[in-house]
């Protein structure tokens, strides 16, 4: 059983998306053992209880008790105090990681951020597509490195900005195909199709989720999903 540990800031809907597949038994072999959250309100911790999770609030640290590191010292350990994680998920986590962390988790570290990267990357790439005039964007799920939101692509899934859209509505639609995207990925790396080489991830055949589920309206779907 492959323990799967989710950082999340906020609400905790792409997180609920990886506790319903496995629920689903569309992830097989693999459950979610904690969640931590910077914020110990977060609503994520809330999902992640129901669920049947460990909830792992760790509130930021500040700079007079050792700042960023000592908070990501105390997440670490809160991580591992519940058994190793085979794979840490951020999403919706509001905090960039130094290289440190990442180093701790390389090779198991995955990110989802909602734009087509490397477009857009950063705090708020639903409102830079927007701002830019983007007629496409959407989201990625990649492995995380030492750059934000700079790691190897594993999964995109692209969708029409429309003239109408504002940011709610185009993240609305977004977080429909984040939804699709997040689980799948974290099913592929819990089976252990993906191959990193470089700048590529390379997705061994294998089953797909095209048949599973409902395709959101004139979305395009990446090899692999
Ligand atoms: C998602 O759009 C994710 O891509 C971004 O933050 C948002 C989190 O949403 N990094 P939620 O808290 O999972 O609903």
């Amino acid at each position: 059983m492959k323990r799967v540990v989710v950082l999340a800031s906020g609400r905790g809907s792409d997180l609920q998306s990886i506790l319903d597949a496995v629920e689903a038994g569309w992830i097989r072999d693999a459950r979610v053992t904690a969640v931590v959250s910077d914020d110990p309100e977060a609503q994520a911790l809330e999902r992640g209880r129901r669920a049947g999770a460990t909830a792992l609030p760790v509130p930021p640290v500040p700079k007079s008790k050792g700042g960023k590191e000592e908070h990501e010292r105390r997440i670490i350990e809160a991580i591992e105090g519940t058994g190793r994680a085979d794979l840490v998920v951020l999403a919706g986590y509001m905090r960039i990681l130094s290289p440190r962390f990442v180093d701790a988790y390389t090779g198991r570290l995955i990110n989802i951020h909602p734009a087509l990267l490397p477009a857009f990357a950063g705090r708020d790439g639903v409102q830079d597509a927007l701002d830019h005039g983007a007629r496409l964007t959407g989201c990625t799920t990649h492995f995380v490195d030492h750059g934000v939101d700079s790691g190897p692509i594993i999964l995109q899934a692209a969708v029409r900005v429309r003239p109408d859209d504002d940011r709610a509505a185009l993240h609305a639609r977004i977080l429909k195909v984040e939804h699709q995207i997040l689980p799948r990925t974290v099913d592929l790396f819990v089976q252990g199709r993906l191959q990193v080489e470089g700048r590529q991830v390379h997705i061994r055949p294998g089953d797909t989720w095209m048949e599973k589920v409902e395709p959101v309206p004139e979305a395009l779907y990446p090899h692999g999903f």
